[in-house]
This record gives C-alpha cells, structure tokens and sequence, in this order.
C-alpha cells in the first residue's frame, strides 16, 4: 500500500470507525463465539505473498469483530470503563504516524515535554499538592505517563524497595540487599487489585492483606496493628498500597488515617486509584483525596473514564530521586548534550521506550475542556444513582455495599449460587455484560455505567433484562420470597389491610401471602398465581369444607382477600368438567347433610348475551361505604372465574382455546389488591376450562350485600346499623 492508498484506505477507515462507534448499539455487547472460533476461521500459516487490502479489510467485520466484546456498548457495564473520544483517536493517529519514542529529552524533546506539561495540567484539576508538580529545572516531583495502574504500583513498590534498602545500608552499610529484601513487608487491602499482590510477587516481598472494614476500607488501627506486629518480629514494613475505588466495590481507604501512619513509620504510601481518580476532576468527589498530601505517589488512568483511550496512565510522585536511583541505567548511547538538565523519562519507567501518549491526553483536554470532561463524569454517576435506585424498588434484590460513583454492586438476596447463575445467563443472553465481585463472602454482580453512549434508556433497557432474567432463575429454583416484616409492609402499602392474614385458613392455597401480594410488584404477583393456577388444577382437592367456605365468601362478600379468591378458583377447579349443560359446584351427600339442595344453585340464564360476565358499577368509595354490584352472567360456553375483583375467561368453547384472558375491570381498588391490572399479559398455562354461573345465588348476595357496609380496607362487609 502506498501514501495514495493510504489516504484512500485511511478515510475508509474513519469512515468505518465513525459507524461502528455510532451503530455500536446494534452489536451484541458480548459476543458468542468458543475459544478457538477464530482458529477455524483464519488460516495457520502466514501469506506467502501480500493481499489485496479489499480483502484483508473485509475480514474486520467477517472474523474479527464477531469475536469483540464491544466496550464501548452502552449495555457494557463489566470492569472499568476503556473509554475513547474522537479526540483521543485522532491524537494517537498522529502519534503513531510521528512514531517517536521518548526515552529521553534527546529522542524526541516534544514527547518528554508536553508530557511534563499535560501531566501537570491534570494534577492540577484533580486536586494535587504542588510537590507532586513539574518545576522547571526540578528534580524533585513530577507526573509521568506510564503504561496500566500496574505497572504504576510496580514502579513504585520497586521504588520503595530501592529506598528502604538504602535506609538500612546507611546505618549497616554489610548488610546485603538480598537479606533486607528478605525481611520487607508491603501492606494493601484486602480490597485491593491483584495488581498489587503481582508488585509484591515480582519484588519478591511479603504482602500483607489488611482485613477492611463494615464499608470495606482500610482503616489506619488495623494497619497500625499489623505494622506493630511485623516489627516485633524482625521484620520490615516499608510500602502500602491504599486504593481509592477499589475494583470490587469501588470502596475507598482511608487516606486520612493511612496518611500520617505511614509517615510517622517511613512507609511509602502509594495511592491506587485507578477508577475514581478521573472523578477528582469534579471538587465534590476530592473528598476522598484528603491524606494525599502525607503520600509518596498517586496513579490514575485517564484510559478507564476520562476519555483517553487505553493506554494512559497517569502517575505523580514527590520525589522522581527514588525512581531514578532505581531504574538509572546511563549506556553511552543514551547520553546527550542535556542530560542531567532535562527530563529522561527512561529513569521513571521500566521499559526503555515511551510512546507519545502525551498527545491523545493534550487533545482530549483542550477539546473538553475542564468543565466538559467534570460533565461527562457527572453523567455517568448520575446513571449509576438511576440504577442503584431501580435497584432498591425490587425487594428480591439487595445492594451489599454502598454505591460510589458509577458503580453499584448488587445481589440476589439469598444464596450466592442465585447471583451466580443470574450473572451467567445474562452474559450467556449478551445483551448486557458485567462480571462479578466476591464482597467479604457475597458474591455481587458489579455494575459500573462505562460508555458515553449510555442513556437513561439503556439503563431501563438493562433492568428490565435484569429482573426478568431474575424472575427466571427464582421460578425454576423456587426459593422462598424474602420475608417482610409485617411493619414494612404496612409502610409500603398504606391500603395493606388485615383481610390477607384474616383469610389464613388450613384449606387456603397459599400461593400468595399477604406482604407479597402488597408490596411486590403487580407483574410478579401475576405470574406467580398464574402458575399456582396452573398448580391448583392439578392438585385441586374437593371436600365438603372447601365448598362450605367458598359457598360461605360468595355468600358474603369476602372475595375481596386474596387467598378467599384461591378458594374460589379451587372450587371452579373442582367443579364438574364442562359438558353441554350448565354446570355448577358438585352437590355431594355431606352437602344435603348441610341442608343445601339442587334448587340453591341457579343455572346460568341463557338470556343474557354478553360473553362475559361483568360486575358493573364498583364505586370508588372510602373505607366502609357501600359497593353496588350488577352482574351478568356468561352465556353457556364461556367459563369464567372471578380474580380480585376481574373476571378471568377461561377458554371459551368457541374457539376451543385454553388461554386464560383476564379483563380488567377498573374498579378502583388499590392496585396491590387488584389482580386485574395485569389484564395485558396472556397466560398459556395448562388451565382445562372451568363454568361460573351462578347468577341467582349471585343477585341474592347482592340483595344480602347491599343492606351492608363494606369494608375497603379489610374487604368485609358488617352489618348497617
Ligand atoms: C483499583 C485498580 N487498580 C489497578 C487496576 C489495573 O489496571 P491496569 O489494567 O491499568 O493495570 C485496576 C483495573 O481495573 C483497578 O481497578
């Protein structure tokens, strides 16, 4: 390919960019492929002989992008944001055509120091003490741009090491620094990264885990404590890590406490903060920064939510004297005219090159500008509070751990295998994608707002995938609701009364209890009667008992409680199969014992036209006023059962169709109570045809009814005085 094609490619290529990062809404965020997918699409060996670039460039979105997981999808709330602007984009476009490496001032001096520039530009907006600064012709603090927050700890543990190794030599100049390193001991939480054991692993040192507290942050007593022991016993403390927005949480340490300790005891402290140092941007969230100043360095990366795409790690420390000494390597050629006078940033880093990452930083905050980029933070915290409260209005779910910025960890109440098995199916389904986090014993899903594309939309989008996935995974374990306090309950549901416990007879299926049926949502309750719809015909039990108490609620009204209506329908289920001749309660000998005969029922009235049957005229009423009620009754062939105050049409003959429609009638009850909002929802459950008709003994009750008071609240009538 030459310059000419490159132009011609290269605009292709933007113009591909600019689709996929605009239509990124339409790709499954987490893509479906094994691993391996890609080696059955791609050939083994390299090309002999070059290829057309036609073809290479269709293979993007044949092989390639199959297998992506789309990062910047607004349902992709897995990990950390890995944001990109166009601005970043177009920064590392040229630096990678500029290609310059900047291991020293010499190498390239723009590299070195528009880094030096950018990097005190954003320390200063997140807040740093002027020591953690650039000063012309200093060699004491400054900002570098590492590769990953890891490699960050790593410079700095190492750092460290090299310090309390010369502290020991300098009162024991024998002592071997393979025998002090023996003896090191570093410090982090035990929220902290695995980056950070990794520091320790490579740096051949112990690493202490902190036991973090009720807010899962480390405290500065426990460091305290754990100090004082490792002393007593010969050892030497010398580095802590402290995080700010740990990865499983997003939980802080305590910076304020840590800060003074680890001065007091020589301890280097480095702050992680890889996450939430983009939120220093905005001076209501530097609350958290407060200790900073008793610190030896900080890292965050602008690449997770400042819109810097990956890489660009942003890194401060103090005093740069600690880094040189231990990565100071000085080969002849490497040495120029300026050395010692400028800054090497080969002394500051592990590897020897550097790329000119300055220039994606620079582009990004000239183009936002301060107060664009403390929007975009705003933002995405704000979606994070959104979710967190959807969150808390579903009682099945529990949140463990307090959310903080865009992120919120939350659980499926009870066993760890539920959230489990809710986490992998919503990834498996790959219309969101989150990964989890273990939180003292918890296992949590993490839910962090990554993308700039995400909208208020997306995140009901996403909840409802959520919650319906979750209502999956607790319909096929069938665990227990979670009990509700009977007094939460009352404050939840001002219109809970006492007719859901009143009705708490032995004979009752109790598919339902009271507090489910008044505080959880309307789409549950009607997905869980309809299954124990399903249920009851299958289990119906016929017995003089059951008819007595459902002859005795139609008789007086008492169909206002939930289980009363269980009863009814279990009666309907009992109730003779349809045959072509009306149908009624089966009379049985324990029923004439009773002193009910043939001629209490009344069969349907074959005048009436209507298809279904219909209560007319439920008045809106305070508590204790009177309900009129005029009821027609189905024509032979419909079967109906009356459900909170709605009439559920079961399978009419004609079209020979089991499906259970329920016709909402708006009567103006609470909607907790009233079964009939759900009237939208087919059920094609297994239900056989059931027969209501009743009418006589229908319009005695309501001559009974009508001479008293009914009850709203309890749904019983008394007596008019
Ligand atoms: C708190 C914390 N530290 C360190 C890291 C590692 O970041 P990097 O990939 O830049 O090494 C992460 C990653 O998300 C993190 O959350």
């Amino acid at each position: 390919m030459n310059l000419e094609d490159y132009r011609k490619h290269g605009k292709e290529m933007v113009d591909y960019i600019a689709d996929y990062l605009g239509d990124i809404r339409s790709r499954r965020v987490y893509p479906a492929v094994s691993p391996g997918y890609l080696r059955n699409v791609l050939p083994a060996s390299a090309p002999v002989d070059g290829e057309p670039w036609e073809d290479i460039f269709a293979d993007v979105e044949k092989c390639i992008m199959p297998g992506v997981t789309h990062w910047q999808s607004p349902h992709m709330h897995a990990y950390f944001p890995a944001l990109n602007s166009p601005a970043s984009l177009l920064g590392d476009m040229l630096a990678d055509a500029v290609n310059c490496l900047g291991f020293t001032w010499a190498s390239s001096p723009a590299c070195t120091e528009l880094e030096t520039i950018v990097m005190n530009w954003l320390g200063k907006m997140i807040g740093l003490p002027e020591d953690f600064l650039h000063r012309p012709g200093g060699s004491g603090g400054g900002g570098v741009i590492q590769t990953t927050a890891s490699e960050a700890t790593l410079v700095c543990l190492l750092a460290a090491r090299t310090r309390a190794i010369r502290d020991v030599q300098e009162n024991d100049p024998d002592c071997l620094a393979t025998e002090i390193n023996s003896r090191l001991v570093a410090y982090c939480s035990d929220q902290a990264h695995s980056s950070v054991e990794k520091a320790g692993l490579i740096g051949l040192v112990r690493m202490r885990y902190i036991e973090s507290d009720s807010e899962l942050s480390m405290r500065g007593d426990a460091l305290l404590e754990a100090l004082t022991r490792d002393r007593a016993e010969g050892l030497l403390p010398f580095f802590v890590c402290a995080t700010l927005g740990t990865t499983g949480a997003c939980s802080f340490d305590n910076l304020k406490e840590i800060g003074p300790i680890c001065q007091q005891n020589g301890l280097w402290l480095h702050v992680d903060a890889a996450y939430a140092g983009s939120a220093f941007i905005c001076p209501e969230f530097r609350g958290w920064l407060q200790g900073v100043e008793f610190t030896d360095s900080i890292a965050f990366n602008p690449s997770k939510w400042l819109m810097v795409h990956f890489d660009c790690t942003a890194m401060w420390v103090k005093n740069s004297q600690a880094l040189h000494r231990t990565f100071n390597v000085d080969p002849l050629y490497l040495k120029h005219e300026n050395s010692g006078l400028a800054i090497d940033y080969m002394h500051w880093q592990i590897p020897l090159s550097k790329r000119f990452r300055a220039l994606k930083l620079w582009f990004v905050i000239r183009n936002y500008g301060i107060t664009g980029l403390q929007k975009h933070i705003r933002e995405g915290v704000r979606l994070a509070q959104k979710f967190e409260a959807l969150v808390l209005a579903d009682a099945r779910f529990e949140i463990p751990a307090p959310r903080h910025l865009g992120m919120v960890v939350f659980r499926l109440r009870g066993e760890n295998t539920l959230t489990e098995r809710l986490l992998k199916k919503l990834n498996s389904r790959g219309r969101l994608h989150c990964v989890p986090a273990a939180l003292h014993g918890k296992y949590v899903i993490r839910f962090t707002v990554t993308s700039t594309n995400t909208t208020n939309e997306d995140i009901l989008k996403d909840w409802a995938e959520i919650r319906s996935t979750a209502s999956e995974i607790l319909d096929a374990t069938q665990l227990p609701r979670a009990r509700v306090p009977l007094a939460d309950t009352r404050q939840k549901n001002e219109n809970f009364g006492s007719s859901l416990l009143l009705a708490n007879s032995p004979m009752s299926p109790k598919i339902v209890n009271g507090s489910f049926a008044a505080i959880y949502d309307t789409a549950d309750v009607f997905e869980e009667c309809m299954k124990a719809f399903g249920k009851i015909h299958l289990e119906a039990k016929d017995s003089p008992a059951i008819r007595r108490r459902i002859r005795g609620i139609l008789m007086s009204g008492k169909q206002f409680s939930l289980d009363s209506r269980m009863d009814l329908v279990q009666g309907y289920v009992c109730s003779r199969p349809l045959s072509d001749s009306p149908s009624e309660l089966p009379l049985m000998k324990e029923d004439e014992d009773a002193g009910l005969c043939e001629s209490d029922v009344d069969t349907p009235d074959e005048s009436d036209n209507g298809k279904s049957i219909v209560y007319k005229n439920w008045e809106d009423s305070d508590s204790s006023e009177t309900i009129k009620r005029e009821s027609s009754v189905s024509k032979s062939g419909s079967s109906y059962i009356v459900a909170n105050g709605s009439f559920v049409n079961v399978g009419a003959d004609d079209n020979g169709d089991n499906t259970v429609t329920i016709a909402s009638a708006n009567v103006g009850f609470p909607r907790s109570e009233t079964i009939a909002a759900f009237g939208h929802r087919p059920y094609t459950g297994d239900l056989e045809p059931v027969r209501v008709a009743r009418k006589k003994s229908l319009k005695r009750n309501e001559e009974d009814n009508d001479k008293k008071e009914f009850c709203r609240k309890c749904g019983h009538y008394s007596k008019r005085q």
